[in-house]
């Protein structure tokens, strides 16, 4: 059978990742996606990095837009970060195309989502990103999909694994802010740069891209209110451990009367609750729905292998043919975002 054969723009932490799983698993991915996926070719600045997996045979573009234009290749996996740029101009071009794209890259889909999903549709392909919120968890296939028959009334999240990460080893190791977060950069948690997670923003790019799932409106991150952990200190963790609680940075979004409701800050958690016992590089995401009651979802939300089995799985979607729709509803019924007076 024909392979499927894919173009991977960015070889950082998961694109490394994805090259190494697409090689060393080819037979379960063969197996259960009924045909190869092969690497067509690739795109990274630096071509000598040890990657732990030999590409050298492969076709190379210092320029992932030319990669995007010109590659043989079936369909893009972007990533490579960021809202704009070298991105958006990939994303675009290969979605002008008519080639299916699948990215990990939040910060593009919570400026550029919807505009996107139309741009794709226009040329009869898709767009795909279960790697882009919370890592591993297949959150977005759960919203989009198993629960497409619920109202959703609100979605709490640990939505950044970095600061998770942090706040957990700063609470039980009593470690200073700036060595939790050099060993969440070393371990490949964080951000190129820290301060999209430590600043709250990587969090509200996702959670904007959760309301739109649970909403059926279009994306409006510049409605998210952010704060993000720069500022909790030890005594800070101290204090709420003295009075039973955790700070989490917490994600939220909801209905209320007057609109939707969107807001990532520190929180004070009852360290009984569900959301406090989620440590380290855990994410979790729960979604509150008129027919399912409660549903809590967790698992790892960052680091190479974890995101990779979520790009992964979208790029098996794409080989066996089960193509899912871009968001909840289709992008021309996306409705505009009410924002809650707060
Ligand atoms: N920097 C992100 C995090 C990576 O720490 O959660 C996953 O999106």
């Amino acid at each position: 059978t024909k392979p499927l054969r894919i173009g991977i723009a960015g070889l950082g932490t998961v694109g490394a990742s994805l090259a190494r799983l697409l090689i060393t698993k080819s037979e379960t991915i063969t197996r259960r996606a009924g045909r190869p996926i092969e690497i067509g070719a690739v795109s990274a600045r630096d071509k000598t990095r040890d990657r732990g997996v030999d590409l050298s045979a492969l076709a190379w573009f210092d320029d992932p837009v030319k990669l995007a234009q010109d590659g043989e290749i079936d369909a893009l996996v972007e990533l490579i970060g960021g809202s704009e740029g070298a991105a958006l101009d990939c994303v675009r071009a290969a979605l002008s195309r008519g080639l299916p794209v699948v990215t990990a890259n939040k910060a593009l889909l919570a400026h550029h989502g919807v505009a996107l999903a139309r741009l794709a549709a226009e040329n009869g392909t898709e767009l795909l990103y279960e790697a882009a919120v919370a890592g591993g968890i297949p959150i977005i296939k759960a919203m989009r999909e198993s629960l497409s028959g619920n109202e959703v009334s609100r979605v709490t999240g640990i939505l950044n694994g970095t600061c998770n990460y942090m706040l957990t080893r700063m609470e039980r190791e009593n470690l200073s802010f700036e060595a939790c977060l050099r060993d969440a950069q070393a371990l490949g948690y964080a951000e190129a740069d820290p301060t999209f997670d430590i600043g709250g923003f990587d969090a509200a790019h996702k959670l904007a891209i959760l309301t739109s799932l649970a909403f059926g409106t279009e994306i409006d991150i510049d409605s998210v209110y952010v704060e993000g952990i720069q500022s909790i200190t030890a005594e800070d963790i101290a204090a709420a451990t003295e009075l039973g609680y955790t700070i989490k940075l917490l994600a939220v979004a909801q209905k209320t009367d007057t609109g939707i409701e969107q807001r990532v800050h520190p929180t004070m958690i009852p360290a009984e609750a569900a959301m406090a016992q989620i440590s380290g590089v855990t994410n979790a995401v729960t979604v509150d729905t008129d027919l399912l009651g409660s549903i809590m979802l967790a698992g790892p939300g960052a680091g190479g292998n974890a995101t990779a089995s979520a790009v992964l799985s979208d790029v098996m979607d794409l080989a066996t043919g089960v193509v899912p729709p871009t968001f909840a509803v289709p992008p021309d019924r996306l409705v505009p975002y009410e924002r809650a007076r707060m």
